[in-house]
């Protein structure tokens, strides 16, 4: 009986393992490219944790507002200003962020990552125009 019960939270482990890895990886993501200025607001970047700042930009939508971010708006740097970071280590550090100031938003699954994309690119097509 032991054994069994061991051997369920074992596997229950393994089938969260992936998960966990991501939402380690938005913790280690924002620390290392985001925290600079989400942390201390930085050219008055929302801090992490300012509920009242966050709550009108997380009421943008995940979608909307991760493409924005990622793409770039205003004072904040495409990518957090870290060239080699994926639209899906970013979406995570972005996770970790909002569910830190009030939010409650998943790790996004492929589909949502591609209507991310999708934004982003509707936001090049914009750029290029002008
Ligand atoms: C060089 C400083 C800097 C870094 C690094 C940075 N940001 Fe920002 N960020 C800003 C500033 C400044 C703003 C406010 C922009 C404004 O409204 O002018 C901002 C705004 C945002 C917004 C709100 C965008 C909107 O639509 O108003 C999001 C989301 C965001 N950052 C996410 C992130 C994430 C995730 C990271 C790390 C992967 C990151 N930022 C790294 C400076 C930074």
């Amino acid at each position: 009986m032991k054994l069994k019960s061991a051997s369920y939270f074992f596997a229950l482990a393994l089938l969260g393992a992936s998960s966990l890895a991501s939402a380690q990886s938005g913790e280690s993501t924002y620390k290392q490219v985001c925290a600079s200025c989400h942390g201390a607001g930085v050219l008055n970047a929302p801090k992490f944790g300012d509920k009242a700042k966050w709550a009108p930009l997380i009421a943008e939508g995940q979608v909307t507002l991760t493409a924005h971010a990622y793409f770039g708006v205003r004072a904040m740097p495409a990518k957090g200003g870290n060239p080699n970071l994926s639209i899906e280590g970013f979406s995570d550090a972005l996770v970790y962020i909002v569910n830190n100031s009030g939010g409650n938003w998943k790790s996004p699954d492929a589909k949502t990552i591609a209507a991310i994309n999708k934004e982003v690119e509707a936001r090049k097509a914009g750029a290029n125009k002008k």
